[in-house]
């Protein structure tokens, strides 16, 4: 049996940042649309197939610790370079790798930057996050060596190579903006907040800069994008669901929802409830937005429910088509198989990011969409303790209770009061991540923030197509003059 994992921390595992974390295969989020042109959904970070256009991969050797100067070691850190339009002079657009793999169509037209290249006559440039993809220090995920795997190991990381693609490329002068969307677009922001010397303007989409442990407030705002009665019926279900198991029907509901294995311990239970809740989150998060990349959208997912004779046989099919759309045979449902998988992740697989993406969320981030508010619709099993158990049982030792080491990064940060300038930060109405974004300038800042109503997560990252919201387009000219300012 094959165990799947998908998402952002973990836990959240989620692609991306929804949830059905650690339990499913996970890939950044700049990858769904990767997924949508045309690769199977069962290989989530499969790019569309190689063109003998591509450009290839390049190479350079980073620092593997950038702040122990007894430690010399080096690594490969990936990238590619499209340089069509590029005319000495112009500015250099880096697009920040995430949570995942990078691929050729990082710079072959996945992303916005290849619309505004030409406008500018710029090159472009994607590097890889250390510890995801082929840029893996020590060719590893073991614990060990994962203590290298951190934000500001990986701005630094960005930094050197900025100044290492100058010299090689020799763009003199040429004025250099960051972008990222999610993780990345935080990373972004941060690059530009760090090493204004390097980076004179960053583009950070749908960035969640403020760092929570706890975050109950993802499913509030799934909640409310969904609508009063959608959510009513989720809660039924959830209920119904509920009751079955509390009258010691488990294998009744393994049976209905096509468990890949028993529902046995409070941990398998929160593990399915979590299950459960992934293909709504999925959705919402990434509703129209732009790429196709999801199975339905929240209309015609809320109608379905609504309309459906058996709201129970209603959920289920639903459940079956996220399932077979994340590439799972079967719901998740055994916290030790997940956590016996996360355990035994070769880095040379593909799915390895959930590996990595998990130790950032136990250290560093936290973001566990926990269901303990009352004011939404998914099982309160889903609890903080469910989350910071799987940390200790995937990465060890025995005992160790992780603590995301949030203050440190509001500290380094400054979260949502970021202090600086050059940089535009928008995010959507209805992605859940947008709770955690900028929507104010701060104080004595000036940076941008575009509130896209509608938007769902990272919309206007994407090359522009003929049915973008007003607000998307509006978010892409504001860039646009952004780059202007700074030239
Ligand atoms: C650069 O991107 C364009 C699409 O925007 C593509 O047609 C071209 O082949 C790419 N060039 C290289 C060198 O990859
Ligand atoms: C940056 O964004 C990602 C989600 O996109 C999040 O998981 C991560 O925790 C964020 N970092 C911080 C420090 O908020
Ligand atoms: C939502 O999905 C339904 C069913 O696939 C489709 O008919 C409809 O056009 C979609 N809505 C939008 C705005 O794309
Ligand atoms: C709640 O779900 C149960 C089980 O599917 C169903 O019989 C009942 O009609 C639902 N109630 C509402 C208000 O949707
Ligand atoms: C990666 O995940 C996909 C989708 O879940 C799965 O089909 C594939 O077998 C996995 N690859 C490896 C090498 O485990």
């Amino acid at each position: 049996m094959r165990i799947v994992i998908l998402l952002l921390c973990l836990l959240l595992g989620s692609l991306s940042l929804t949830n059905a974390g650690f339990l499913r295969n996970h890939d950044s989020t700049l990858n769904k649309g990767l997924r949508a042109r045309g690769a199977p959904s069962s290989s989530p970070l499969s790019d569309r197939r190689p063109l003998p256009t591509d450009p290839p991969a390049q190479w350079f050797n980073n620092q593997v610790d950038h702040y122990n100067p007894l430690n010399t070691e080096t690594f490969k850190q990936r990238y590619y370079v499209n340089d069509t339009y590029w005319t000495p002079g112009g500015p250099v657009f880096l697009v920040l790798g995430g949570e995942g793999p990078i691929s050729p169509s990082y710079v072959t037209g996945h992303f916005v930057v290849n619309y505004y290249a030409p406008m500018f006559d710029a090159l472009i440039v994607a590097v890889e996050h250390r510890f995801y993809g082929a840029s893996t220090p020590k060719g590893n995920l073991a614990t060990e060596n994962l203590k290298y795997l951190s934000t500001q190991q990986a701005l630094a990381d960005y930094a050197n190579f900025v100044q290492f693609f100058k010299q090689k490329y020799n763009t003199g002068d040429s004025k250099w903006v960051s972008f990222g969307g999610s993780y990345s677009g935080n990373l972004s922001a941060w690059l530009r907040l760090k090493y204004p010397n390097l980076i004179d303007a960053a583009i950070a989409t749908s960035a969640p800069v403020k760092p929570v442990v706890d975050f109950p407030e993802y499913f509030e705002v799934v909640s409310n994008s969904i609508g009063p009665s959608c959510s009513a019926f989720v809660a039924n279900i959830t209920k119904t669901v509920t009751d079955m198991i509390n009258n010691g029907q488990n294998d009744q509901v393994a049976k209905l929802f096509n468990a890949c294995d028993p529902i046995v311990s409070d941990l398998d239970i929160a593990t399915f409830m979590e299950s459960l809740s992934g293909g709504i989150s999925e959705i919402v998060q990434y509703n129209l937005d732009n790429n196709a990349y999801t199975f339905t959208n929240i209309t015609a997912m809320c109608e379905e429910f609504e309309q459906g004779s058996d709201p129970m046989q209603t959920f289920i099919d639903f459940n079956n088509r996220y399932n077979t759309f994340s590439g799972s045979p079967c719901t998740l449902s055994s916290y030790e198989k997940s956590v016996i998988y996360q355990q035994n992740i070769d880095p040379a697989n593909v799915n390895a990011s959930s590996r990595s993406w998990n130790w950032q969320c136990c250290t560093e981030y936290g973001y566990y969409q926990t269901g303990e508010s009352p004011s939404q619709p998914f099982s309160s099993t889903i609890t903080l303790d469910y989350f910071i158990n799987m940390c200790t049982d995937v990465f060890g030792p025995e005992g160790f209770v992780y603590k995301p080491q949030v203050d440190y990064i509001i500290t380094d940060y400054g979260s949502t009061n970021i202090q600086s300038s050059n940089i535009v930060m928008a995010s959507g109405t209805i992605d859940p991540w947008s709770f955690l974004g900028v929507h104010q300038t701060p104080l004595k800042s000036s940076v941008q923030p575009i509130l896209i109503q509608g938007g769902a997560h990272c919309s206007e990252l994407y090359m522009p197509k003929e049915h973008d919201l007003p607000d998307v387009v509006t978010a892409r000219l504001v860039e646009i003059q952004l780059i202007k300012d700074i030239l």
